[in-house]
């Protein structure tokens, strides 16, 4: 895929995705909030096909950009420089760690909803928020593979869409299509689709601490484009945001 995909956050996730890119033969240009001197390590790593720039280069020299950051820093995002694209969104929304959004808490907005109206020149489409980074990294394979994975996406344009689509497919991942931003709340945290499918089943008995080095360290779950459909047409909405 001839695409240079563009990431404002570079921790978890952004680095994940951004290894499957580069080993997908995917240019990719990291940013982060402390600037690209400090992610050279990363840089290195992930070797000839990526570099590191500001967010706003990293936005304005990316075919598609990828946004994952904490929700909090979502007034930070170079609008202009996102105008035009298609930006993947996989935030979600924590309380405890973004503090309280009352429009988030009442349901009156999903939280791609609320990226989309600060990113109005944009088109927002909500995709890998809903596995855990370990997991991401564990469960991509080629299209023909009979244990690949579907990823559920959500957005209000149609082609934007599809650039998702063509991405998750390089990427080693199928993509369901669950509706708009609107009905995004269909994988936000909380609900069955929500990473928990993609891991597993969990060991009984686990402390916080153990949890998370189990999810850190356990390879995963296949989950079928079937299974998704199913998971996200269960959802029920509830109080928005989940906790850690
Ligand atoms: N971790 C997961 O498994 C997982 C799974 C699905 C979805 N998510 C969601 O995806 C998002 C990213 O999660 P993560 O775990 O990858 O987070 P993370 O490891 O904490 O990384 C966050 C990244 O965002 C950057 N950042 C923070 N504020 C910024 C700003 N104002 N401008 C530009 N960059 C900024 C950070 O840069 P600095 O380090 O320089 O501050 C860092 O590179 C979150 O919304 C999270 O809820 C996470």
């Amino acid at each position: 895929m001839r695409t240079t995909l563009g990431f404002i956050g570079s921790g978890l996730i952004g680095s994940t995705l951004a290894r499957l890119a580069t080993a997908a033969g995917v240019d990719v240009v990291m940013s982060n909030s402390r600037g690209p001197e400090t992610l050279g390590g990363l840089v290195a790593e992930l070797g000839d096909r990526a570099r590191a720039a500001t967010t706003r280069d990293a936005a304005r020299d990316a075919d598609l950009v990828v946004v994952t950051v904490p929700l909090t820093a979502y007034p930070d995002l170079p609008v202009a420089a996102l105008a035009g694209k298609t930006v993947i969104d996989t935030t979600n929304y924590y309380p405890q760690r973004d503090g309280r959004i009352a429009e988030l808490d009442a349901d009156a907005l999903t939280s791609s909803e609320l990226l989309q109206r600060r990113l109005s020149s944009s088109d927002v489409v909500k995709a890998v928020n809903n596995v855990f980074f370990h997991q991401l990294g564990m469960l991509a394979r080629p299209s023909a593979a009979p244990d690949r994975s579907a990823l559920p996406i959500a957005g209000d344009d149609d082609a934007a869409k599809h650039d998702v689509v063509r991405l998750l497919d390089t990427l080693g991942y199928d993509a369901v299509d669950t509706g708009t931003l609107a009905t995004s709340w269909r994988s936000e945290p909380t609900t069955p689709v929500y990473v928990m499918p993609y891991a597993g089943t969990l060991p009984e008995g686990l402390g916080a601490a153990e949890l998370q080095q189990w999810m850190a360290t356990t390879g995963g779950v296949p989950v079928s484009a079937a299974q998704v459909k199913d998971l996200v047409a269960a959802a029920v909405r509830g109080p928005a945001g989940g906790s850690f």
